[in-house]
């Protein structure tokens, strides 16, 4: 039986942070309103001539870097991204040409918020079924760009990353199960409604942002995180007690704190990265299991629950150890 094995990871964040003091200039909004209802005191803005393949590239050489494998080691790349460089090809294209790559598989994912999620399973079964055995995994998002800087009921939620890893086959798990859920019904309440099939005029008009019913998607953002631990540790007949860390996607520091809460995790034991990222959608997994990496408080061997939950709906999770 063969595995997939997280041999290194990698971030990346834009150099210029946009702080909730310097929001307050641009919205009718207050530092105090923003920590009390999200727990975000800054994120990261790409510059203009700055796109996501950039974050990408960034995060992927690091996690490389770590994994230490040459990118030549590499025959799967998959990039989970919904502000994609280019309608075609593919920032996992892009991405491969930058790391000098040629020849094996490469393509996006789009599950939004949810999407590293979809690319880490995919590339699981790649790596399971023997099609590939050294995969890159990527979560890259320059989210700024489908902004509208003068909605405050979205602005001030968002920021720009990127995150990786490297998974490589192996005898023994690394990741042990993942779960991947979706529902289309839920499509209008957090979306951009444009594109290049439909209203391209609002891409032309440069006026192309995210919409949301802010309560709806937090209601549904808690339920579906909590139960995804339920099925997760059901799958592996596991409880909670089994599990290191949990890192539930990185929205807001109210929706994490209710997930820990519903499914019975100690705050001590759930990962928050969302004060000084916002939702950086599928960056933020990797981000925050990057950062908890390096900073020592996730350690090899330690049995880590992630997950995320995105536009769609979309959510999954993957249980992993380290
Ligand atoms: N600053 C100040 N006031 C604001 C504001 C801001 N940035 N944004 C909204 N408000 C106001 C609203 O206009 C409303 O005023 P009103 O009562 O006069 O109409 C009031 O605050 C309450 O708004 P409401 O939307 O009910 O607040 P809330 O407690 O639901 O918090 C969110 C709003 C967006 C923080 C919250 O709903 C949320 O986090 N939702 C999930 C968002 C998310 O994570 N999305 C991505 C998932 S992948």
């Amino acid at each position: 039986m063969m595995y997939s094995r997280l041999i290194g990871s990698g971030s990346y964040l834009p150099e210029k942070v946009l702080t909730n003091e310097e929001l307050e200039s641009m919205v009718d909004t207050d530092h105090d309103w923003i920590m009390a209802r999200t727990g975000i005191a800054e994120r990261r803005i790409a510059a203009d001539d700055e796109f996501t393949c950039d974050l990408a590239e960034k995060a992927s050489k690091a996690a490389i870097k770590a994994a230490g494998v040459s990118a030549q080691d590499i025959d799967l790349i998959v990039v989970a991204t919904t502000t994609a460089d280019q309608v075609f090809p593919s920032t996992a294209c892009l991405l491969q040409h930058r790391l000098g790559i040629e020849g094996p598989p490469a393509f996006d994912v789009q599950a939004v918020c949810a999407g590293f999620m979809f690319a880490l399973d995919i590339a699981d079964k790649f790596i399971r079924t023997g099609s590939a055995s050294c995969a890159l995994v990527v979560g890259a998002e320059t989210f700024s760009r489908i902004i509208d800087w003068s909605d405050r009921r979205t602005c001030i939620l968002f920021g720009d990353g990127g995150g990786a890893v490297v998974l490589k086959a192996d005898q023994q798990p690394g990741i042990l199960s993942t779960h991947l859920h979706s529902d289309g019904r839920f499509k209008d309440l957090l979306c951009v409604p444009a594109g290049i099939s439909r209203n391209y005029q609002a891409i032309q008009s440069g006026t192309a942002f995210t919409t949301m019913e802010g309560s709806e998607v937090f209601r549904w953002a808690v339920t579906a995180m909590a139960d995804l631990v339920d099925e997760t540790l059901a799958a592996n007949s596991l409880d909670k007690e089994d599990v290191d860390w949990l890192i539930p996607h990185q929205a807001n520091v109210r929706i994490i704190n209710a997930v820990g809460r519903r499914a019975g995790f100690p705050a001590e034991k759930v990962i928050v990265t969302v004060e000084h990222h916002g939702n950086t959608s599928a960056a933020s997994v990797p981000l925050a299991l990057d950062e908890s990496i390096r900073d020592g408080t996730i350690k090899p061997g330690d049995l880590v629950l992630m997950e995320g939950f995105g536009g769609g709906f979309t959510w999954g999770s993957a249980l992993i150890r380290i």
